[in-house]
């Protein structure tokens, strides 16, 4: 690694200590809640109350401080409600999130249908939704079916502390009597109310304390999941005192599992579950937050107790939530479903749906920190075709800069990147280069010059540049919240700009949480300044959402916005879905790193972010071959499949374990290549309709309670389920097969078993526990090249599983894999398969779409068909029948045609008889 002046930078003597993050005893804003909210009841006036088009507002008063509150309930398009509080006067404006929803929500007038001075009942007068509001002690309830199913504030935990003039100014007006932290609490250190100390670090406040919370009450709930990011469970666990999860976006180098300390982003958002209905809660703030949950213990009722609703959930529970935040305002957004797809609409209505990706980054990334120069890229690239494995993208990390200044090149190691970029073209392959938001002070890099120049930097409190420790050395950190500058960074992947760079270079934003290595928890100051005179504090977690999105916007703009970017990004926030994707940071080559990937990454899938993987193989450390052909094959079936290996590892290109384990892992990674098809299909449910690609069980079962807590396994899509391996040495592996009325399909024996049972599986290392479900039709590739851009005729294959009533559907998406000619033009092709009383139907999805295809179905495949065809035909558009070849297993109730040359664009039948 370079030294950065006299010293050398590492992350590792940086980041490895936990003790440099704070845990919830360690945050002022955290004790505060604590002790102090109980003593603040607050009382709304009902009577005063306006209803307007838009939302209805009334007053909340502080019986302790008598400071008021003004709350607005919104009705939002979708079933949706808005509960915003707010100082009615607060002595300056607070932060409130811009630029995550993606427009305006829609209201809907709600109107009053009954109520008096102690309560106002709010409906939008179409479904059966309620909003109950109580004026003494404030409350609301939220209200479906006569049966309250969340409770706001019903814990008292309401807390909202109030913008004041420090003490030394108010002592000087006297006016003591007005403020809402009385005085004695000014002189308490621990309150951390002007003054926070964390080690060595003094957080100045200039604001004073501005912290908010509020709790909920779910009804009947006790499965909860989401709020990502942390190395967690995808249900979400009970806290204990001072053991909240956080969402602080830090630069964790090996983050430690189970743990709710906060990394690399932060997504406030929940969803709860239960038997009949999904919530969600959508907390849209950008500071520092804490999240407490409580589940109530279930109180079982006894036969005779059951009224119908008790008789069907069987147990009544409770969850209660509790938002904490630093700053800004209470802003919080109610999903109420019902059902989870209607959550995910919900969801993606005010955030955005996952970007519909370039077809190259669902193939596999080769990355490396680092590839030394052109010739290892050559050597590397070449690796893959002497080996037969695909691949679409190589990646350059940091070193390729000419010390680490971003948008140059180290003119050693890479002296003619046009000619690099040319030879990978030449194979359909792309590059990624890395691109972090620190910039490196010196007088002679062009960016920073003009960074400087313009005023684009984050400043100081003092009003200076910002100034931090990262790869280069001293830095300063462009402000991506200024428009400006997201403008001006935009234009530098401009091929005019980015000298070297070539349209097929696509880029990776690191360290933008962002990272400051010498900073407070390895972040910026929270009084560093932003565009607006925002402090860091306000904002601290949308950074990098900030920057995602002008590198995105800049992708986009260098083609004339023709073309898709791909970036990925490692910090994240509420709406990242919409610029690219994710990937879970620095973790580990072990065998509990493996597995918690599985959750993790369903947690970002269900908060919206689709497009999620983690680093193959584990970042840090060198797997043994099994960890890494087991940690291949999961990657293979996870959304982002990335091997990356960070410097002084071992090199782990894919053929560098032996014959066998070549073999092993080039399987796996052409397994990915021949489900392309159903990735990207699965991509544009997700892009179109919000709907996640790799799921969770409770949502494809989620009237099965035995599903809601299964986090080894997950459906990818709605067909296929997948059980990775993530044990040592495994002989089984024990699958849970959910669904009374679903038969299953193994994928490799085609043996299958019905629903609602666990299967003992037995694995050797070349099996990849996936099951294809009955009732699904998985269109899949025929044959794997070296890359997706070699595959883009070749022939496809259908793959139908049989239901129990002998029937199966699926669709397919296709379209060039590049640009926006999908949207603007409507070129794409959206077709459905049905397999129907023996007869299989091609046919329109989407009459809107026009995308011609060569290509052809060659072969497809039945698994569950009970007896064998006397005949098999193909019936074109035009009515002429053909028969066709087929061979018949029936010990395993398996149908096979292959060779056949049926148009995938056209409508086609085939009859089995
Ligand atoms: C930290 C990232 O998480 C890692 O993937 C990368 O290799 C290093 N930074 C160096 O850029």
């Amino acid at each position: 690694m370079e030294a950065a002046g006299k010293e050398e930078i590492s992350v590792e003597d940086e980041a490895v200590d936990k003790n440099i993050f704070k845990d919830c005893s360690k945050i002022a804003f955290y004790r505060r809640q604590k002790q102090l909210s109980r003593r603040a009841t607050y009382q709304a006036s009902l009577d005063s109350a306006t209803i307007g088009k838009d939302s209805t507002k009334f007053q909340i008063i502080s019986e302790t401080t008598k400071v008021s509150l003004l709350a607005e309930v919104y009705g939002i398009e979708g079933n949706i409600f808005r509960l915003k509080i707010n100082e009615e006067t607060p002595l300056k404006p607070r932060y409130e999130v811009p630029d995550v929803l993606t427009s305006k929500p829609s209201t809907v007038r709600l109107i009053s249908c009954s109520g008096d001075a102690d309560s106002l009942v709010l409906t939008d007068g179409k479904g059966d939704l309620k909003c109950n509001i109580t004026a003494n002690p404030f409350k609301i309830d939220l209200v479906s079916q006569e049966e309250v199913v969340m409770s706001i504030n019903s814990l008292g935990q309401l807390y909202f502390e109030h913008l004041q003039i420090p003490l030394k100014q108010r002592a000087a007006k006297e006016n003591k009597e007005d403020t809402s932290v009385d005085a004695s609490q000014e002189d308490q250190e621990d309150l951390g109310l002007w003054e926070e100390k964390f080690g060595k670090f003094v957080d100045v406040k200039v604001n004073g304390p501005a912290s908010v919370g509020l709790d909920f009450s779910l009804h009947g709930f006790e499965h909860l999941y989401g709020i990502p990011q942390h190395a967690e469970s995808h249900q979400l666990k009970n806290t204990s005192d001072g053991d909240a999860y956080r969402l602080y976006n830090l630069d964790v180098y090996g983050y430690k599992i189970h743990d709710k300390m906060g990394i690399y982003g932060s997504v406030p958002y929940l969803l709860a579950h239960k038997l009949g209905r999904t919530l969600g809660i959508f907390w849209l703030n950008a500071s520092e937050t804490l999240v407490e949950i409580n589940t109530e213990p279930a109180v079982k009722y006894t036969l005779t107790q059951m009224g119908p609703v008790a008789a069907k959930q069987k147990v009544r529970c409770r969850t209660d939530v509790h938002w904490m935040s630093e700053s800004g305002i209470i802003d919080v957004f109610l999903l109420t479903g019902p059902t989870p797809s209607d959550v995910f609409k919900q969801y993606s209505y005010l955030t955005g749906t996952q970007a519909m990706p370039p077809l190259f980054s669902l193939g596999y990334h080769q990355c490396r920190w680092n590839y030394e120069d052109e010739q290892d890229i050559k050597e590397v690239d070449a690796g893959f075709d002497e080996h037969d494995i695909p691949y679409d993208v190589m990646w350059l990390d940091i070193e390729h800069t000419e010390g680490k200044r971003y948008f140059t090149w180290d003119k050693k190691r890479f002296p003619n990147p046009k000619r690099m970029q040319e030879l990978l073209r030449s194979k359909n392959r792309k590059l990624v280069v890395i691109s972090d938001p620190h910039i490196k002070i010196d007088p002679n890099y062009s960016v920073y010059v003009k960074a400087k120049e313009q005023g684009f930097f984050v400043r100081n409190h003092e009003g200076g540049d910002f100034e931090g420790v990262c790869w280069p050395g001293l830095s300063s950190y462009l402000d991506f919240t200024n428009p400006k500058v997201r403008e001006w960074y935009s234009g530098l992947f401009t091929f005019s700009a980015y000298q070297g760079s070539t349209d097929i270079l696509y880029i990776w934003n690191d360290m933008n949480e962002p990272s400051v290595f010498r900073g407070p928890e390895l972040t910026m100051q929270k009084n560093a300044i932003h565009h607006g005179n925002w402090e860091h504090r306000e904002l601290h977690n949308i950074y990098g959402f900030y920057q995602q999105m002008a590198t995105a916007e800049g992708l986009i703009q260098r083609s004339k916005g023709k073309e898709r970017p791909f970036v990925l990004t490692r910090s994240f926030f509420a709406g990242s879905q919409k610029y690219g994707a994710v990937w879970t940071g620095d973790n580990t080559a072990e065998w509990s790193y493996l597995k918690i990937s599985i959750p993790m990454l369903l947690t970002l899938s269900i908060t919206g972010i689709s497009f999620c993987g983690a680093d193959v193989g584990g970042f840090i450390g060198n797997p043994e071959a099994e960890l890494l052909v087991r940690w291949y094959q999961a990657g293979a079936y996870q959304p982002f499949f990335r091997g990356h290996a960070t410097m002084n590892t071992k090199r782990r290109e894919p053929w560098l374990f032996g014959e066998e384990y070549t073999r092993l892992i080039r399987e796996a990674i052409r397994q990915r290549y021949t489900l392309l098809p159903y990735w990207y299909s699965l991509f544009y449910r997700a892009h179109v309709a919000a709907q996640p690609v790799m799921r969770p069980l409770w949502i494809e079962f989620p009237e099965e309670l035995d599903a809601f807590g299964v986090e080894d396994e997950y459906m990818l899509g709605s067909a296929l389920l997948v059980h990775p391996v993530t044990e040592p040495k495994a002989s089984t592996v024990d699958v849970f097969l959910p669904g009374s009325n679903e038969v299953w399909y193994d994928c490799k024996t085609f043996a299958h078993w019905e629903g609602a049972r666990t299967v003992k599986i037995p694995v050797a290392l070349d099996t990849i526990p996936v099951f294809q479900r009955g009732g699904s039709i998985v269109p899949i590739k025929t044959t794997v090249g070296k890359s997706t851009g070699y595959m883009t005729d070749s022939p496809y294959g259908l793959r139908v599983a049989l239901s129990t009533k002998d029937s199966a559907m699926g669709e397919f998406y296709l379209d060039d894999g590049h640009s926006f000619r999908y949207l603007h033009q409507k070129q794409f092709l959206h077709r459905k398969f049905s397999f129907l009383s023996d007869v299989l139907i091609n046919s329109c999805a989407d009459e809107r779409g026009h995308y011609p295809s060569k290509c052809v179905v060659e072969q497809i495949f039945v698994l569950g068909l009970k007896k064998q065809p006397s005949s098999v035909t193909t019936r074109s558009s035009d009515g002429k029948d053909e028969p066709v070849a087929f061979t018949y297993c029936a010990q395993m109730s398996t149908l096979r045609l292959e060779k056949l040359s049926l148009n995938i664009s056209a409508d086609w039948e085939v009859h089995v008889r």
